[in-house]
């Protein structure tokens, strides 16, 4: 049997780094990273054959758990049909239908294959509807790696963002202006020097890939506010959040908050694909409408709305409506964090745990942080001793402190309080 160790090895030989996105190199966090053989319900299996309750479920889309079997029947179906037609098909329609009637913020969706694609999208669609260059972005919300969005801020509010990678150069980077997460008054000031020139604001309504953010209700309202003053149009990003903190998303629990909330344009990715690649974005009528071939923003994929992959989001989105689907999930997820954090003050660590649905974070802090700069003061070292003691005690969470975490359906109160007991012995 080929164990983790040697299959990284032999995986750095051909793949740069071992892996085919970073994270999933353990870089942050050290050590072997885990190589999955196959997966069931709540669990993973490694290489070595050991069982991991999975708190990544693949970085979100997994929220029925892996392998339900309606998921994978309708799975089986599609693929017995034709993997790729590179042509309309009815099942298309049903799962736009099927969005929509969810999210009642857009009349329109294309389907797309990837978060960034639809991230990507979602920017230049808003810039061709504006006829407007700049965009606004927050420190600590990932939207997918578009050249433009590669970026981390500049020196003041005048002045544009610098790109985060190498082979971006400043000029792709220019019209986009970087501003702290939950700052009112930065996002004044920007509006304010820059408001008539704004293309749009992208933001995670839960930030997700800072570990887990809220945007307070105030931000979240004069965000909306100076859009819609200015004439720039909101970008929700709902990759991480939409059917996965509730069944209408981020912008349905905001919109219980804040009257009358709603995005211009909404991006969503991870669970509408149920594991599948698939991504969305949409809006209303007369923004989609901009769109090739009606108009005149121009958008393709040659694997766009893939048969196989709209049915195993449609077969996933049918679940998650079943009655009491997300308040069963919300409460087993809220028993996890409120568990982690009785568990730390027993054992005198500070830690603060949050949950929306089915999406989870915690630190090592004393309080909620509410921006990157306040995450990043977190305890590396502590999370980092941690997350290994979790891994050898069978249990998998993200390797890297500014991940969120996923609870699945599949996750039994006994997998909780497996969760609870190995968190005990690791914070010993
Ligand atoms: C909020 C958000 N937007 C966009 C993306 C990019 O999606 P993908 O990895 O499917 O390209 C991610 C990925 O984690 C995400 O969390």
């Amino acid at each position: 049997m080929s164990t983790n160790a040697a299959l990284f090895e032999r995986a750095q030989r051909v793949i740069p780094g071992g892996v085919n996105s970073p994270v999933r190199a353990f870089r942050a966090v050290g050590g072997t990273p885990r190589f999955i053989q196959r997966a069931e319900g709540a669990y993973v299996y490694d290489a070595e054959g050991r069982r991991y309750i999975d708190y990544i479920g693949s970085w979100g889309p997994m929220i029925l758990g892996h392998g339900h079997p309606a998921v994978l029947e309708a799975v089986h179906k599609a693929a017995d049909e034709g993997l790729s037609f590179g042509a309309p098909t009815e099942r298309e329609i049903e799962l736009a239908e099927e969005i929509l009637k969810l999210v009642p913020s857009m009349d329109q969706v294309r389907l797309v294959s990837s978060g960034t694609e639809a991230a990507m999208s979602a920017i230049r669609l808003a810039r061709g509807v504006t006829g407007r260059p700049k965009l606004i972005k927050f420190e600590g919300c990932y939207h997918g790696h578009a050249d433009a969005l590669l970026v981390k801020a500049g020196s003041g509010l005048a002045t544009f963002g610098n790109p985060t990678s190498a082979g971006v150069p400043p000029e792709v980077v220019q019209h986009t202006l970087v501003l702290e997460y939950n700052n009112v008054e930065q996002l004044e000031q920007a509006f304010a020097l820059h408001g008539a020139e704004l293309a749009c604001v992208i933001v995670e309504p839960i930030a997700g890939n800072m570990n887990f953010v809220r945007a307070s209700v105030p931000f979240m309202t004069r965000l909306r506010e100076l859009c819609t003053r200015h004439g720039a149009l909101l970008v929700l990003d709902e990759v991480m959040t939409g059917f996965r903190v509730g069944l209408h998303g981020a912008q349905g629990l905001y919109a219980q908050l804040i009257p009358g909330f709603r995005p211009d344009i909404s991006v969503f990715g991870k669970v509408i694909g149920g594991g599948m690649p698939l991504a969305a974005f949409g809006g209303p009528r007369e923004v989609m409408q901009h769109l090739a071939p009606t108009g005149p923003v121009y958008q393709a994929g040659t694997l766009s709305g893939n048969p196989v992959a709209t049915a195993c989001g449609l077969a996933t989105l049918k679940e998650i409506q079943r009655p009491g689907f997300f308040e069963a999930l919300a409460q087993r997820t809220r028993t996890l964090v409120d568990g982690l954090a009785q568990v730390a003050r027993e054992a005198g660590v500070p830690l603060v745990a949050d949950s929306e649905g089915g999406m989870f974070g915690f630190f090592f802090l004393e309080q909620l942080p509410q921006n990157y700069q306040q995450v990043m003061a977190s305890d590396k070292e502590r999370f980092n001793r941690f997350f290994h003691g979790m891994l050898e005690r069978g249990v998998y969470l993200a390797p890297a402190l500014y991940e969120a975490g996923f609870v699945s359906a599949a996750h039994g109160a006994a997998d909780i309080d497996a969760t609870l007991a190995a968190a005990r012995e690791a914070l010993r």
